[in-house]
């Protein structure tokens, strides 16, 4: 069992941030950061030797990275790779400005250490993005654009503007609080014209996000739309690890529930496209991660890397601090000396019962 230790951000800094509207404390984020150093012993944590690994042609110096959503527009991913991310993620960058559903859009639920949203994809549009991606400075850490059509038209436009400056592509496809578009790349005929188009233009390692299932009948569906892609080049599949759940405090009366409820759905996940590509696909485990535990488990289970959200909004920015160093214990207890000695030895069965 891993010992959280109760530090500054969650006894002092999140208690205020939680009295406040999520979206204004999300508003926040920025000029805190410029506050918020890590000392030596972060830089330490993050980067022991026993958390590298390449994953999808891309050097980590771990393998904790930042979900798109937090830097939807692009405004602190420089700052964000200071924080000790193994690779950051900016997105989802769409064609047009957007300005998203109407407010409430986001909730939390304290007690299940989650949040609910359905923010219906507001982006500041692909232009203005692509311009502040253009001014990269932090080339350490890779950086991951999430890309979003609807139409594929749109993703070719978004990947040929921010291809120059990001190590890695990430295809989105329809965010489910998106009720205004009416696309086809979410079925499997659909999808595979995307990737037809887009797997021959990428250079980029690229990522599909593919959702989460509930029935038999979803799973045999993702698995077909991750076995697409891998025929079309992806390198890897990311798990949109939240499910949808009725809301009536959000604006549309539901929402995407993402944080600890998310991580049992994610860990079959990655059991399952583990157990079918046998390491032939990176997968990246998002969904209610939030320890180093729960790295392990998903580590264990079959994934490449592990990858949040709501456990920033949780653990604060030093989140991934916290969980290299966590995670860094379990090893070392454990007797695992590197991420590939640990990655796929869990039996399957093991990832249903988080
Ligand atoms: C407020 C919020 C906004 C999000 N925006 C996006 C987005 O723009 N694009 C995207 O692909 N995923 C988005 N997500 C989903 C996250 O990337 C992730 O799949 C989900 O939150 C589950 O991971 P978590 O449990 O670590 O938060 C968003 C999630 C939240 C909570």
């Amino acid at each position: 069992v891993v010992v959280r230790r109760i530090d500054g951000y969650e006894r002092f800094v999140r208690p205020v941030a939680f009295r406040l509207d999520p979206e204004r404390s999300h508003s926040l984020v920025r000029p805190y950061l410029a506050l918020h150093r890590g000392g030596a012993r972060a830089r330490r944590a993050v980067s022991s030797p026993l958390l590298r690994s390449t994953v999808a042609g891309l050097a980590l110096r771990n393998p904790i990275g930042l979900a798109a959503g937090f830097d939807k527009n692009a405004r602190m991913f420089d700052r964000i790779g200071e924080l000790g991310f193994g690779y950051v993620t900016v997105g989802t960058i769409v064609p047009a400005p957007r300005t998203g559903n109407p407010r409430p859009r986001v909730i939390r639920y304290p007690d299940e250490n989650a949040l609910g949203n359905c923010m219906g994809l507001p982006s500041d549009g692909l232009q203005v993005v692509a311009a502040r991606l253009s001014r990269r400075r932090n080339r350490a850490t890779p950086l991951i654009g999430n890309i979003e059509g609807p139409a594929v038209d749109d993703y070719l436009r978004c990947h040929a503007a921010i291809a120059p400056w990001v190590d890695a592509i990430e295809v989105s496809l329809r965010c489910p609080n998106v009720i205004d578009a009416d696309t086809d790349v979410t079925s499997p005929a659909g999808f595979e014209r995307l990737m037809q188009a887009l797997g021959s233009r990428c250079e980029h390692p690229f990522f599909v996000k593919i959702p989460t299932y509930d029935s038999e009948s979803e799973r045999a569906e993702r698995m077909e739309l991750a076995d697409i892609a891998k025929r079309y080049g992806a390198s890897g599949v990311t798990i949109a690890g939240s499910f949808v759940r009725d809301e009536p405090r959000l604006s549309i009366g539901r929402g995407n529930v993402s944080g600890a409820p998310a991580l049992s759905r994610n860990l079959r996940f990655v059991s399952d496209l583990h157990d079918l590509f046998d390491g032939q696909l990176a997968i990246k485990s998002l969904g209610g991660i939030a320890t180093g535990h729960d790295a392990y488990r998903a580590i264990a289970a079959g994934a490449s890397t592990v990858e949040l959200l709501t456990a920033f909004v949780y653990r604060g920015p030093a989140v991934a601090v916290k969980i290299a160093e966590e995670l860094t214990s379990i090893l070392e207890r454990e007797g695992v000396s590197s991420l590939d000695e640990l990655r796929g030895t869990a039996p399957a069965t093991t990832a249903d019962d988080a």
